[in-house]
């Protein structure tokens, strides 16, 4: 390892102008200073004179603004104008829309994922170090690709094996301050590997992994500076590492999987689709808020049902008297059954007090009911039967919907088809209209045990109906 890294401004770059070859600027900066180029040396330089070179520049006048721009910019500007930070113009935003592939937050500031990748405020657009007041400055398209085209120049024009990081300061997601970060590199690789390496008591390093790229971005940034400082290149001798041809930043840009914090909405839907489960162990004494249930309602109520029929009916049932009365009728309803069905005594008691239990302990009661008004009439049976099985078919969508919601309100449920089995008790003692058929039960409450274990799933193989399988 060597002992002493220095870090050398070159001074005399001019204002960057669209066309300008860098490298041959550096050159002649380094001339003019007396400094001649050593192999591994490591270049930094700051985006803006890349952008300029590149005539990366655009005047807000000349950008229309789309409606998206126009809504992101009536969020932002109230947020904005809290905080006391500069309100951005629709302008800006489309331009800042148009250099993104997607637009991750709008709170009093706006972060995208850029075109090239990486996640940070306004897409890299940068208005300080422009010339004009409307004008703008856009980030490199490929940022390794304008270091290597450089590294490559220095090379033919100095014999001297140089790294190059393309650099810029972004801010921080947990901490205030911006710091230098690299954009593109070529020659130095991104990152140093530590991994295999002994510590300082001879333990072996597992997992250590240096950026060390943005590590000198940040030692650049020293003497670079943001504000008028003008040294937009840094020459940087004495830092060992391993000259890398092949290198590029966009290796270590973590990808959307990778990235716990970027929880994806399709990754978050996916997580709660699978980690839903049917509650059937015991409710904490936690209160269960009736908005908490009518927001998970209005949540239901966007299921799609057959001809926008939306023939679902939910019922609160809270604990007490006309529950209970309820749920034992049921009960008896149920032993009734069983007795018929021939069922031994044993049995049925076990079936009764389980479910009766359930139902007794559960916070909240949720009664879904079919609203047969909302079905079309036709004047033949058999579409008629079709169009009650549509409205089946409709009320569980809803009903599915609505276990999400709760779901993700951190409630627990479990759907039980009780009410279906005594519809006629269900009806006359909660006074339900004719039109309703009661279906399900939905118990609702905070969990209080742990995790439940997903009950079996069926192969994708055995629920894909693979037409090549009919029989001939
Ligand atoms: C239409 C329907 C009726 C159900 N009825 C009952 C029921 O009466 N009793 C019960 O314990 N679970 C009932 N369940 C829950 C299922 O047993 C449960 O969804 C299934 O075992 C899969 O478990 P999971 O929901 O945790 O994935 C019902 C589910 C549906 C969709």
């Amino acid at each position: 390892m060597s002992e002493d890294v220095k870090i050398i401004g070159l001074k005399n770059i001019p204002f960057i102008k669209k066309g300008d070859n860098i490298a041959q600027l550096i050159v002649e900066g380094c001339k003019k200073q007396n400094i001649s180029l050593k192999d591994k040396d490591i270049i930094l330089i700051a985006q803006t004179i890349i952008t300029k070179s590149l005539g990366r520049i655009k005047h807000l006048e000349n950008i229309k603004p789309s409606q998206k721009a126009f809504k992101i910019h009536n969020k932002v500007k109230p947020l904005a104008e809290q905080k006391k930070i500069p309100v951005k113009s629709p302008e800006l935003i489309q331009a800042i829309i148009d250099e993104s592939k997607k637009v991750l937050k709008t709170e009093h500031v706006i972060i995208t994922e850029t075109k090239q990748g990486f996640i940070c405020a306004n897409a890299g657009i940068d208005k300080s170090n422009i010339e004009g007041t409307s004008n703008i400055g856009l980030l490199p398209k490929n940022p390794d690709l304008e270091a290597k085209k450089i590294r490559e120049h220095l090379y033919s024009l100095t014999n001297k094996r140089i790294g190059i990081i393309i650099t810029d300061s972004f801010g921080r997601p947990f901490r205030n301050g911006a710091v230098g970060v690299a954009l593109g590199v070529s020659g130095i690789s991104p990152i140093k590997d530590k991994r295999g390496d002994q510590d300082l008591f001879g333990k072996t390093l597992e997992s250590t992994i240096i950026g060390q790229a943005d590590n000198l971005a940040c030692a650049a940034q020293l003497i670079m500076g943001e504000a008028n400082e003008g040294i937009p290149v840094v020459i940087l001798r004495g830092y060992n590492y391993k000259f890398n041809k092949k290198a590029n930043i966009s290796s270590i840009l973590r990808n959307a999987e990778s990235d716990i914090f970027r929880e994806e909405t399709a990754q978050k839907i996916d997580k709660m689709l699978r980690a839903r489960r049917s509650y059937k162990l015991n409710f904490s004494n936690q209160d269960v808020k009736e908005e908490t249930i009518e927001k998970c309602v209005k949540l239901a109520r966007w299921a799609p049902s057959a001809h926008n029929s939306q023939p679902w009916r939910y019922t609160i049932l809270k604990k007490g008297l006309i529950r209970n009365n309820l749920i034992n009728s049921m009960n008896e309803k149920l032993r009734t059954d069983l007795e018929n069905d021939g069922r031994a005594e044993d049995y049925i008691r076990k079936k009764i007090d389980k479910t009766r239990t359930q139902f007794l302990n559960s916070p909240i009661l949720i009664l879904l009911s079919l609203d047969t008004s909302d079905l079309e009439k036709y004047t033949d049976e058999v579409r008629n039967q079709n169009e009650f099985i549509l409205g089946v078919q409709s009320i569980s969508a809803s009903a599915t919907y609505f276990l999400l919601a709760l779901e993700n309100e951190g409630l627990k449920a479990c759907w039980y088809c009780a009410p279906l089995f005594s519809r006629d008790i269900v009806k006359d003692i909660l006074g339900l209209p004719d039109s309703f058929i009661p279906m399900a039960f939905f118990t609702v409450g905070y969990p209080e045990k742990g995790e439940i274990k997903a009950p079996y799933r069926k192969k994708l193989q055995e629920i894909i109906f693979d037409l090549k399988k009919r029989k001939a």
